[in-house]
């Protein structure tokens, strides 16, 4: 299992897309859940998302960079005829999602992948999901990723996505100086810049909305939501 997780570790250190793990050296991955928790609003931001999606979003559903699925398992149990599928590229977060799922009684099928490489053919989801993961993309990879989000909807499938959004004054550019420090100022500086929508749209996405903003102990969370075109 350690050998396991090492190689695993080693493999996403590789990555030429310059991949960046859930707290940017995995031998915090262990912390994770309990920082989130505490600085994020997390329960409320990931209750917000959940509802942009409405009330039946349909069968095959995506959370997209899920790390240990705190997400998909709130997604499963809310919908619980579809399929809910996690995928990120860290076996680590995967192990905690794996235990997470069980010990909620839920079932989540967990890929380990590259988002902007997904092992789905093209139009098998009917939503996708996806929080706190951007951010940690350089701009092309956030294209990539974007497009490949794309590839998977079905025509007429929504993307809801939650991340560090443009500060919405001093004090939460201030606070967020701290997520730079840690997840590196290359790939939050779009965040800063809040570019994400201008990307959903260069990637063809419709409808695109910056729905909401939330103040948080490390800076602004913004959900959005787009379409693919039907
Ligand atoms: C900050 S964590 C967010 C996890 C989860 N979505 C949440 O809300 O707590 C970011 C996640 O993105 C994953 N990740 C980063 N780059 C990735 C990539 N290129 N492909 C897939 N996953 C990636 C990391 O492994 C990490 O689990």
């Amino acid at each position: 299992m350690r050998t396991d997780l090492r190689r695993q570790a080693a493999a996403t250190r590789r990555d030429p897309g310059g991949y960046i793990s859930p707290l940017r050296f995995h031998f915090l991955t262990r912390f994770y859940d309990g920082l989130v928790r505490w600085t994020t609003r997390e329960a409320v931001f990931k209750d917000a998302l959940l509802a942009q999606l409405g009330r039946a979003p349909g069968e095959q559903l995506l959370d997209v960079g899920c790390g240990t699925a705190t997400l998909s398992v709130e997604l499963s149990r809310r919908f619980p005829q579809a399929r809910v599928v996690g995928l990120d590229a860290d076996g680590a977060a995967l192990a905690i999602a794996r235990t997470k799922a069980a010990g909620a009684g839920v079932q989540l099928d967990l890929e380990q992948a590259f988002a902007d490489r997904m092992p789905f053919t093209s139009g098998s989801f009917d939503a996708a999901v996806s929080s706190l993961f951007f951010h940690h993309l350089r701009r092309d990879a956030k294209r990539a990723v974007l497009a490949e989000i794309f590839r998977v909807l079905k025509p007429g499938g929504s993307l809801h996505v939650a991340d560090w959004g443009r500060p919405t004054g001093p004090a939460m550019r201030a606070a967020f100086l701290l997520v730079q420090a840690l997840d590196g100022w290359e790939t939050t500086r779009d965040s800063v810049a809040g570019v994400l929508p201008e990307l959903m749209s260069q990637a063809g996405f419709a409808n695109v909305r910056h729905a909401r903003n939330f103040a948080t102990a490390l800076g602004t969370m913004a959900l959005y939501s787009t379409v693919k075109p039907g």
